[in-house]
């Protein structure tokens, strides 16, 4: 049995830099036709400079790979509507990261208090841009998504023509959201669909299975797996592939992160194909963002095969999400 999928898109994708870039940007680049690069490098992308010469070092490690990186910027309450302008031509989104809510957000935002975020928003707004934003508050770890929903709410109400996409959502609450603010999208993780809180710390503790935000409830869970089976047409795949050297993960004070990019896809399929969803497996990995992005991705057709496939413990340093075990479905051919 096959399943073709057509120029799939990661729509949200850490890929570092350095050796780490070198090692993983290949490999995101074999399977998908593009992806949308996080800004929160140390320091984080900030200008145009720096984005160009980061798209230039992502470029550079993929090779000859058919691959487009989407670049970001990482969102600041002082960029001025000339600066955003100017970035507006090449970037389609900024992300936007509470100060110290997850890995290298340090220089995030101090306050979502609206009005300081105002003008920026507004000058976003009027130049189609979009706004990604990881939401979280710094309540109890458990509650810090559900929390933010006042803000997602404000924000959409208060900028009714900005694209919001709330990123890598995980509770039954932001996905309520989605019917009822019409500028409010999502991401959604591959490891967010599978996992609970149970899987990470219900037994011996999992550092790769860690990520923020946390796993949570079966609910929750199957609210995600709802309207991405169903490919409700505000959510997208994103990853939120996020590597992290062993010993950063398998240490006391473990990074948060879950690097996906490799099985992303062969995983997918296999979740897709259990719940009779596969009609619909196209447009949860790339046709609805096309349309929420406006985006034409490179052409790229990937075949999935229902053959095992075992995963290998590690990428260099990096250990994926299912590090030596065994996936249904594997890559046959990519064209
Ligand atoms: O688990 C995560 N890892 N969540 C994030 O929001 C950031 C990411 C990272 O950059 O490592
Ligand atoms: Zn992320």
């Amino acid at each position: 049995m096959t399943h073709t999928l057509l120029s799939p898109l990661d729509m949200h994708l850490h890929l570092r830099d350095e050796a780490m870039l070198k090692c993983v940007a290949p490999l995101s680049a074999q399977s998908f036709s593009a992806a949308l690069v996080m800004p929160n490098l140390v320091p984080p992308i900030t200008t145009i400079e720096a984005l160009l010469d980061y798209k230039k070092r992502i470029t550079e490690a993929i090779g000859n790979e058919t691959f487009e990186p989407l670049m970001t910027l990482f969102f600041r309450s002082d960029y001025t509507r000339d600066f955003l302008e100017k970035a507006a031509l090449h970037v389609k989104a900024l992300k936007l990261y509470p100060s110290g809510i997850t890995t290298n957000s340090e220089g995030g935002v101090a306050t979502m208090d609206i009005e300081i975020l105002r003008p920026v928003l507004e000058a976003m707004s009027d130049l189609g841009l979009i706004l990604c934003v990881h939401g979280e508050t710094n309540g109890f770890v458990m509650d810090r998504e559900k929390e933010f929903c006042t803000i997602y709410e404000s924000l959409a109400s208060a900028f009714p023509h900005l694209k919001i996409v709330m990123e890598h959502i995980t509770t039954k609450e932001s996905v309520a959201l989605l019917d009822k603010y019409e500028n409010l999208y999502a991401t959604i993780t591959l490891h967010h669909l599978l996992i609970t809180l149970d899987d990470v710390a219900g037994g011996m503790l999992k550092p790769h299975l860690f990520c923020k935000p946390i796993a949570k409830g079966y609910e929750d869970r199957e609210a995600l797996l709802h309207v991405s089976l169903h490919a409700h047409p505000k959510v997208m795949f994103g990853s939120d592939s996020a590597p992290h050297p062993i010993d950063k993960k398998e240490c006391c004070g473990c990074a948060a992160g879950v690097f996906t990019s490799p099985i992303a896809l062969q995983a997918l399929v296999e979740l897709f194909h259990k719940h009779h969803a596969l009609a619909n497996f196209q447009a949860f990995v790339s046709n609805n963002a096309q349309v929420i992005y406006a985006y034409k991705p490179p052409l790229k057709e990937v075949v999935l095969v229902k053959i095992p496939y075992v995963v290998p413990h590690s990428y260099g340093n990096v250990v994926p999400m299912f590090a030596n075990e065994t996936l249904a479905w594997s890559i046959e051919r990519v064209i």
